[in-house]
Formats: C-alpha cells, sequence, structure tokens
C-alpha cells in the first residue's frame, strides 16, 4: 500500500526554513519564511498573550469539548475586528479553523460544495498554499496579473483585463492587505473598481486576510476588505491569528462566510460546521480563547494594540532604512518601491541565480522568487542585506 505513493514536491518556504536550520555559517541571515522576529531575532510571545494566558490558567475549569463552529464569542470578536463594529451580524456566518490555512481549506471546500465548476482566479504571483491546495481539491484556477516586475507595483490595468473573464459562480480570491510575496497592494478606489467588476460579473471574493495590522494599521488594512463586504451580497474572509497575534503555533484562523440574508446565512453556517466535523473536528481553542480574552477585555486589548502598532512600526523603520542603504549605494531610487510596499514582505525583482548568489556567498536566505520578509532584519543586518543585494548585481 505505502508503496504506491508518490513523492511530493516539499513546501518552498518550509524547505527553506530547513535549510537555513542545517547552515552552520554563524552571520547566516533568515528572510524566508514569514514569521515576526524582534531586534535580537526572537518570536516573543506578546505581552497581552501571555497576560491572557495566566488569567486562563487560573480561571479555566474544563477542557472539554467547544462548539463545533467554535466559540460564538470568538466569531463576533473577529468579524468585529474585521468588518468593523456594527458588522450585520444576521449575515454573517463563522467557523473557527485550523489556522489561516485552515480558513482558506474550509472556503475552497465550502465552494467546491457550492459549485463544483467555480474556477477560483487568483493573483500572480499568490502565496504558493493556494495553488497547491487548489491542486489537491482539483479545483479550476486561473491566474490574473498583479505585479508589475518593472514598478514593483501592482498591474492594475492587467489584473481588470485579466477578470473581465469572471463569470458568475466564479470566485476571486483578494489578498486583503500586505499582498503575500509581493508587499504590493490595492489602494481604495482600486478595490471600489473591483468591487464594481464583481457586482457586473456576478462573481464571489475570497479574501484571505492574514496580516492585519502589519500593513497601515488594524483599521487601515481592513479597509479593502471592508469595502467589499458593504458592496456584494457574499463574500468570504480567511483571517489567520498566527502574525498579528503571534500564536503561529496555537493555529488560530477563522472563516467568515458574509450571506445576503439569515436563511442562506444558517445553510452557509450549517455546511461550515460539517466541514469541521469532516476534516478534524474541533478546531483548536486554545488561541481562539486568548484572542477573544484580549479582543473583549479593554486593557488586554489595549496592551495588545501598542504592541502590534510597535511590530508594525519597526518594519516600516526596516523598509525606510534598507530603501535608503540601497539609495546610497546603488546611486538611484531603483529600490524606493521597499518602502512603499505593506507587510512583511518584498518582491525584490531579483533571478532565482541572484537570490542563490545571496544564499551561498552571503548566508542570506530568501525564497527563490526573491520573497524576503522584512520582520527577518534588524538595524544591523540591513547595511550587510544591502551590501549584498548590490555585490550579486540585483
Ligand atoms: C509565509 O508565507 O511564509 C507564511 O504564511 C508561512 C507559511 O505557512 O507559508
Amino acid at each position: 500500500m505505502l508503496n504506491n505513493l508518490k513523492p511530493q514536491a516539499p513546501d518552498k518556504i518550509l524547505a527553506l526554513m530547513g535549510q537555513f536550520r542545517a547552515d552552520p555559517r554563524a552571520d547566516k541571515i533568515d528572510l524566508g519564511v514569514g514569521v515576526y522576529k524582534d531586534a535580537t531575532g526572537l518570536t516573543p510571545v506578546m505581552r497581552a498573550v501571555k497576560a491572557a494566558e495566566k488569567q486562563l490558567w487560573e480561571a479555566e475549569t474544563t477542557k472539554t469539548y467547544t462548539a463545533l463552529a467554535g466559540e460564538p464569542a470568538y466569531h463576533a470578536a473577529m468579524a468585529g475586528m474585521i468588518l468593523g463594529a456594527g458588522y450585520p451580524a444576521d449575515r454573517v456566518a463563522a467557523l473557527a479553523t485550523v489556522g489561516g490555512t485552515g480558513a482558506i481549506r474550509q472556503a475552497l471546500e465550502l465552494i467546491r460544495m457550492a459549485n463544483p465548476d467555480a474556477t477560483i482566479w487568483v493573483s500572480d504571483p499568490t502565496w504558493p498554499n493556494h495553488l497547491t491546495i487548489l491542486a489537491y481539491l482539483g479545483m479550476k484556477t486561473r491566474l490574473y496579473r498583479y505585479f508589475d516586475a518593472d514598478t514593483r507595483g501592482v498591474n492594475f490595468a492587467g489584473m481588470m483585463d485579466d477578470l473581465k473573464e469572471v463569470k458568475a459562480g466564479d470566485v476571486v480570491l483578494l489578498h486583503g492587505c500586505c499582498h503575500n510575496p509581493t508587499g504590493a497592494n490595492l489602494n481604495l478606489t482600486e478595490w471600489a473598481a473591483v468591487a464594481d467588476l464583481l457586482e457586473r460579473s456576478g462573481a464571489m471574493p475570497l479574501i484571505d486576510l492574514a496580516y492585519q495590522g502589519f500593513g497601515d494599521g488594524l483599521d487601515a488594512d481592513a479597509a479593502g476588505t471592508r469595502l467589499i463586504a458593504a458592496r456584494l451580497p457574499q463574500v468570504l474572509i480567511a483571517a489567520s491569528c498566527s502574525k498579528n497575534f503571534g500564536i503561529y503555533r496555537e493555529r488560530t484562523g477563522i472563516l467568515l462566510a458574509l450571506a445576503p440574508d439569515t436563511a442562506t446565512r444558517d445553510l452557509a453556517q450549517g455546511t461550515m460546521a460539517y466541514l469541521n466535523r469532516q476534516n478534524y473536528s474541533f478546531a483548536p481553542d486554545h488561541g481562539a480563547r486568548l484572542v477573544t480574552m484580549i479582543l473583549t477585555d479593554a486593557s488586554l486589548r489595549k496592551e495588545w494594540e501598542t504592541e502590534l502598532e510597535q511590530v508594525r512600526l519597526s518594519m516600516l523603520g526596516l523598509r525606510e532604512q534598507l530603501a535608503s542603504e540601497l539609495r546610497a549605494l546603488a546611486g538611484s531610487d531603483r529600490f524606493g518601491f521597499i518602502a512603499q510596499h505593506r507587510g512583511m514582505f518584498s518582491r525584490l525583482g531579483a533571478s532565482p541565480e541572484q537570490v542563490e548568489r545571496l544564499r551561498a556567498e552571503h548566508g542570506i536566505y530568501m525564497v527563490g522568487d526573491s520573497r524576503l520578509n522584512i520582520a527577518g532584519l534588524n538595524a544591523t543586518t540591513v547595511p550587510i542585506l544591502a551590501r549584498a543585494i548590490i555585490d550579486c548585481g540585483i
């Protein structure tokens, strides 16, 4: 039996993590996987998370099963954070999931149940796991242009041109903020044009919101999602708490389904709970409980928002520093896009050979498409990276 299995290609991002760990060089720099690191290279447990864990340890009296779709208090806290206070609760179905990846997976399974013929439109490029999950589920996939290799901004004209072919019953996968892997994002005028296009076509948006709070702030990063939610009758949102709460290994995510009416919401809610039961029964509860405590307790929330803002501003500072080092070394502003991009990632626009030279000659690890994790840098490593970029002819 087991000998019939075919070897699977390793995930590019996770394989890079292993390669980095195995590298004996003391001065190696990890700009691969999307994990925040502070100036000392640690991925800290956030202060509010620690405080909530302590409170939870003292107050928790049982670890019996929770609700199949997750706790209603978690749903409400997350829906409020994503959609804003006053969101239409009677139209929102919600499902606790195993991280943001679990939310994407459940969203795609939900779509496949509703319309097995749906074509899922994804940005070119996108997070590689979107494509591998879609292929694994056997779902039709088409790419739309997204990144302008010259400006390193969004190729919005190309995107809209490709999305003209979207049909009713299709799904357009959008990154809510902090586009992974490019760092190039839609502005609000562009989000409005995408909403027009979706309205005209009858397609449904699926928004992947994995970095809320890492770009321009908690509310600003949800502005595109809120615009779409206010305009479209049906919207799926897959959100992650891994990055903004720093609880990567707790696997905490949520799938929200915005329905046109309460009856459809109930239908979606039942189907989503069914999907949890078929795939893994209950989603992990620990992280979801911490998130609920933090979002609903004024003092924990304030502490968390303050620390999240420090994280966001530190990434912006590193972006500014890197762009300015490169401006000085290159004698031009051709790396100015690094300061314009938002979130953890920027696509540098280097060739695979140049990325390999960075690794082999300088011990600097980034994903093969030249995606670098800004949060893997610190004030000392920024000049080292800048010199290596110029040395490799990028
Ligand atoms: C990334 O893109 O590096 C993160 O989202 C982590 C992952 O699971 O790939």
